[in-house]
């Protein structure tokens, strides 16, 4: 596309994509458009270093945001071609994307539908209909991110590992008053207000958040997945973040609740419990990067606000060059 200031398709679809989940909702990401491409920074300064020293959710974040560019810029008739990390001098430049002119699809404008009706649902899930899951490993391959469905003891060992994950924790004063921040005293534009922690259910496998609610006994009957990767490097947590995307909008299409879960990856004790909860269930990858619980939504939505966004025009530049 051989224009110099954005096309407003491009602004607009940078917006929708902005409704990306994120660690803690913090919007990681800064987007330039420059020289007929748009850039994907990641955002030093909303990083999270207590709960994410590598920034390793950092960048998961900004690849779920790449992947709702690409299925909100196809409403407009137009593909991406994305460069990764293109540049080794600069680790925060993550994309550089080109469009071109391309068919909508079908499949594309369900996930584009998903996009507002996707949230994270921290609350019990009864189980997932067998069919809702099918063909999700095909679907992420494309991101070479492969996605395992723990077994039956699966719930047991994410407990667990929760639970030694919070002891490891119990005296981290940053990592409490990091999360005592960001879930309870943020602003409309970022972070999530008590709200939105779990009154419905009991979920072993949460984190601990300061502002939660004590859940009545329901059990949680979600499906958990893991995705994982076969190295642990920048690229891999990008491309995590992309297949993380596609496997919330597509659940999200076919009438599933999600929710990722990450404080279990986060330590690497816990972490090396999930691998094996993983492996135990046929992963062949070595390191696990996001959970997801996935299920059938309780009908009673209770009125629970979505999470706000940051404007378009705090994410945004336009290098006009
Ligand atoms: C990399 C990543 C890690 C996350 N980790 C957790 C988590 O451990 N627990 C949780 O309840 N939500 C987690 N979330 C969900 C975010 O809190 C959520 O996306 C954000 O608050 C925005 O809300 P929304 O998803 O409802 O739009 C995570 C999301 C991402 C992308």
């Amino acid at each position: 596309m051989g224009t110099r200031t954005a096309p407003e398709p491009i602004r607009a679809a940078v917006s929708v994509a902005c409704r990306a989940p994120s660690v803690h909702n913090s919007q990681p990401w800064s987007w330039v458009f420059s020289c007929g491409s748009l850039e994907l920074h990641a955002d030093r300064m909303r990083a999270l270093p207590a709960v994410d020293p590598s920034a390793r959710q950092m960048v998961i974040s900004c690849g779920t945001a790449l992947h709702h560019l690409e299925v909100a810029v196809a409403g407009h008739g137009l593909g991406v071609v994305v460069d990764r990390l293109p540049d080794p001098g600069n680790p925060l430049l993550l994309a550089s994307v080109a469009f071109v002119a391309a068919d909508d699809s079908d499949r594309t404008r369900s996930l584009r539908e998903a996009i507002a009706g996707r949230w994270t649902d921290r609350r019990a899930f009864g189980a997932p209909p067998p069919d809702t899951l099918a063909g999700l490993g095909d679907i992420l391959g494309r991101h070479d991110v492969a996605i395992t469905f723990l077994g039956e003891d699966g719930a047991t060992r994410l407990a667990e590992a929760t639970r030694s994950g919070a002891d490891l924790r119990r005296h981290d004063a940053a990592y409490r008053a990091e999360l005592f921040w960001w879930t309870g005293h943020s602003g409309a534009e970022e972070g999530f207000p008590p709200v939105v922690l779990p009154d419905g259910g009991t979920v072993a496998e949460r984190r601990e958040c300061p502002h939660a609610l004590e859940p009545p006994g329901i059990t949680d009957r979600a499906a958990l997945a893991v995705l994982t990767t076969d190295t642990d490097t920048r690229l891999d947590w990008l491309r995590c973040g992309e297949a993380l995307s596609e496997l919330l909008l597509e659940a999200t299409a076919r009438g599933l609740g999600t929710c990722p879960l990450t404080h279990v990856t986060e330590i690497a004790a816990s972490r090396e419990m999930v691998r094996q909860a993983a492996v135990a269930s046929g992963a062949h990858r070595r390191f696990p990067q996001v959970v997801v619980r996935l299920g059938t939504p309780s009908a009673d939505e209770y009125g629970v606000p979505r999470t706000g966004r940051r404007r378009v025009d705090d994410v945004w530049r336009d290098a006009g060059i």
